[in-house]
């Protein structure tokens, strides 16, 4: 078990260098479209300054080259200060004098959010000489970014390894939901699978085919196992690198026992109509390009939803971003929200829709990881967890 937040005494007055994952997506006018990154982070940072800490947060947002206003830090800490207690100031940079004075008149039970890490070179880079620049600002380090656990950076990784440690309430939290996914799942257990890309889920149904029972296949990637089935699927994606996989991976399943459910209609679009009337098919042929599952297979993956009794969802059904091809994610929302089985929600886009759906206060466990829950699922752990330091009996 790992040293949490919790087991910390005597944080009084200490100067806390907590990182967060803050990576929430922002709107051109510098407006978060998503704060749930932000809310599931609170608890941490509340324990903190009831302890009378004095918080310093650090975060990444997006993927900047270099400095750029729109990947500041700023819109965040107006959020924060919205949402705690206490006064939460913004500093404009990470590591040197300006950061270190800010400090120095830090009240205790007072935040400070610093500017994101990735502006620096050295961040994701793992730079031992920026992250020892970081070490100097604080006391004590707490990890709560699970959603970027699995990114050796200097301030998720090195940061780490150069002061004492713990992490935080929502990588516990986290940890424990996952962990329950792989160590002592509830069966029947249905994995939901969707999303665009194979390549980057391969790992995880490789996975899935060793400790769930089902798996339902839907998105875009669905078009590659149909084809790798010999389905007709007209001019949708398809990843050809991936089908003699996606083949393999049907022949494993079949060898194991376990079903693969895929789509058996769709809502598509013909390429040549230029006014993108919506249809409703069982086939996709010729010019149709499918982007999102249909009313039938609703029905089929629903009926193995409502039989399960753990569920494990990632990645949307459909383009759900455009409301013509929304039914499906939408519908398979309603469907683990009205299930009796435990259901866990992992992978940024799956929030996304989650949340669009309406239906993500009656899911059980929402993971804020995108890449990082995919990466805990198939190692059972991530780097920036295990650097940290194991719990005191
Ligand atoms: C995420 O959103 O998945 C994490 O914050 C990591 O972001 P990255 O994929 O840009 O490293």
């Amino acid at each position: 078990m790992k040293r949490t937040v919790k087991d910390l005494v005597g944080l009084k007055g200490k100067v806390i260098l907590l990182r967060a994952d803050f990576n929430v997506p922002i709107d051109d006018g510098g407006k978060i479209l998503d704060t749930t990154r932000i809310e599931r982070t609170l608890p941490t940072i509340k324990y903190l300054i009831e302890q009378k800490a004095k918080v310093v947060i650090l975060s990444h947002l997006g993927r900047p080259k270099g400095f750029e206003i729109r990947k500041s830090l700023f819109p965040v800490a107006m959020v924060l200060m919205s949402k705690l207690p206490c006064n939460v100031d913004f500093c404009n940079a990470v590591v040197g004098d300006e950061v270190k004075n800010r400090i120095k008149y830090l009240k205790e039970g007072n935040v400070l959010l610093l500017e994101n890490t990735r502006f620096y070179k050295g961040e994701e880079k793992c730079d031992m000489d920026f992250a020892r620049q970081m070490a100097e600002l604080g006391d004590i380090f707490v990890n709560d970014a699970f959603g970027t656990a699995h990114r050796k950076n200097a301030s998720t990784f090195a940061l780490a390894r150069s002061l004492p440690n713990a992490i935080g309430l929502l990588m516990q939290n986290e940890i424990d939901n996952l962990s329950y996914v792989i160590k002592e799942p509830k069966r029947p257990f249905v994995a939901i699978l969707g999303g665009a890309k194979v390549d980057t889920k391969i790992k995880i149904i490789n996975k899935f085919l060793e400790i769930a029972d089902t798996i339902i296949i839907g998105g875009a990637m669905a078009y590659t196992f149909l084809l790798a089935k010999g389905e007709m699927v007209g001019m949708s994606l398809v990843q050809d690198d991936c089908l003699e996989i996606a083949r393999e991976i049907l022949e494993k399943a079949e060898e194991a026992g376990k079903k693969i459910l895929l789509p058996i209609d769709h809502v598509g679009v013909s390429t040549s109509d230029r006014k993108k009337a919506v249809t409703k098919v069982k086939v996709l042929k010729g010019d149709l390009m499918g982007y999102d599952i249909g009313e039938e297979t609703i029905k089929l993956f629903k009926k193995e939803i409502d039989s399960a009794s753990q569920i494990f969802w990632n990645g949307p059904m459909g383009m759900f971003e455009d409301p013509k091809f929304a039914n499906g994610t939408k519908k398979i929302a309603e469907a683990v929200a009205h299930s009796q089985a435990y259901s866990i929600v992992g992978g940024g886009d799956t929030i996304s829709a989650v949340n669009a759906s309406g239906f993500a206060s009656q899911m059980d466990f929402i993971s804020t990881g995108g890449g990082a829950s995919m990466e805990f699922l198939e190692n059972g752990t991530l780097p920036c967890i295990e650097v940290i330091q194991e719990q005191i009996r």
